[in-house]
């Protein structure tokens, strides 16, 4: 059994693959172009924004979101110290500066209640990471956001199609960014992401930060980035988002499964009552993580380990000067957290092997 399983499962799809590959050799368009045009509009639809703009990496989508909204120097973003290293690679990148909040310990979501006191006359945004494909208590942090005229950025990387109160995620903040990296719920064949706002305004200074600041062909406003997506990934996403509520609702099938079994055995992340997880990972809590980890490999049961090290003990963030056991709701459960395999490949017998094998080690 594999972790994750990339190939392609649908005859249908790699056939549709194909003809994404032969008409962009046919029309010469390798970026820009109908693809892209045509993806932007059916994502905007599918997640239920006014605008989504494509652009080349999750991690690029973070970054045009604050910048947009105008975010820079000596600024202050609050955000989760449980999180791929993107989410505050995004905020250094502007010259901001990451401030962290300890997570729920049982939702392991930034928690909405530890936010405020973290406010301070420098704090420009809020920037909650939908983690593991469940939904960040948005109600609270807009409610948050709107008291101190704070800006909201959903890191929407590993939830497409995560419901929260009945609105897709990553059109409940003033913007998103979904990453669609290989890995994730919907993905490309290479690098690729977007942003998803409601405000033409936002979707405006993206469209021009992605291409070098230019309003139409070399003619400048300002010193921007290259971070378009290309052709062959848009004309790929546009074929896969046919098949993404289908994939979901497998992963949320198999997600009940892990629940109803488990119950009374071991914690898995709770999903809060408002919201519907993407389950772009199905995660649970054992201090004995490692030797849990090993015992299930032995059995052909592959797991992994998300995130070992949380952002504010990170090398890369040690200028920020946190210390070990500023959070220690993150640090225990980087310390125990695993992550169980999921996803719309997985057969029936595959389902129960993860069943029994947990079962089984926790017999002992
Ligand atoms: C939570 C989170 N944010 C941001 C990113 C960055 O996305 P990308 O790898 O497409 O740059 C990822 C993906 O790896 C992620 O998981």
């Amino acid at each position: 059994m594999e972790f994750m399983d990339l190939h392609i499962q649908e005859e249908e799809l790699l056939r549709e693959i194909e003809e994404v590959f032969t008409q962009t050799l046919k029309t010469a368009r390798y970026v820009g172009g109908g693809f892209v045009e045509d993806f932007e509009e059916e994502f905007a639809l599918w997640v239920g924004v006014n605008c989504s703009v494509s652009v080349g990496s999750g991690t690029q989508a973070l970054k045009y979101c604050l910048w947009a909204l105008g975010i820079g120097e000596g600024d202050e973003v609050i955000t989760t110290p449980l999180t791929f290293v993107a989410t505050a690679e995004a905020i250094v990148s502007l010259g901001a500066r990451p401030v962290f909040v300890d997570v729920n310990p049982e939702t392991f979501q930034i928690d909405e209640g530890k936010i405020e006191e973290s406010v301070t006359d420098k704090t420009k945004a809020i920037l909650p990471v939908h983690l593991f494909g469940a939904p960040a208590e948005m109600g609270k942090i807009m409610d948050i956001a709107e008291r101190y005229n704070l800006r909201v950025v959903e890191d929407a990387a590993q939830a497409h199609g995560a419901l929260y109160r009945g609105r897709k995620v990553g059109s409940i903040g003033h913007c998103g960014a979904f990453s669609f990296y290989p890995t994730k719920n919907l993905s490309a064949m290479g690098e690729a992401g977007a942003v998803t706002t409601n405000s033409r305004e936002i979707a405006r200074r993206v469209r021009l930060i992605k291409n070098h600041g230019q309003d139409r062909p070399y003619h400048s406003l300002f010193p921007g980035e290259n971070g378009r997506m290309d052709a062959i990934q848009a004309g790929i996403l546009l074929k896969k988002l046919k098949y993404i509520d289908r994939w979901n609702l497998r992963r949320r099938e198999i997600a009940e499964i892990y629940r109803r079994e488990f119950s009374g055995l071991v914690q898995v992340q709770k999903v809060g009552e408002d919201s519907v997880s993407a389950y772009h990972l199905f995660v649970i809590l054992h201090p004995g993580r490692d030797k849990l980890q090993r015992e299930l490999a032995s059995w052909d049961i592959p797991t992994r380990v998300y995130y070992p090290i949380p952002l504010h003990l990170q090398k890369a963030f040690s200028y920020l000067g946190y210390r070990k056991g500023d959070f220690p709701v993150a640090e225990r459960i980087s310390s125990s957290l695993l992550a169980l395999p999921i996803g719309p490949w997985m057969k029936d017998e595959e389902v129960s092997r993860v069943v029994e094998g947990l079962k089984k080690a926790f017999k002992k």
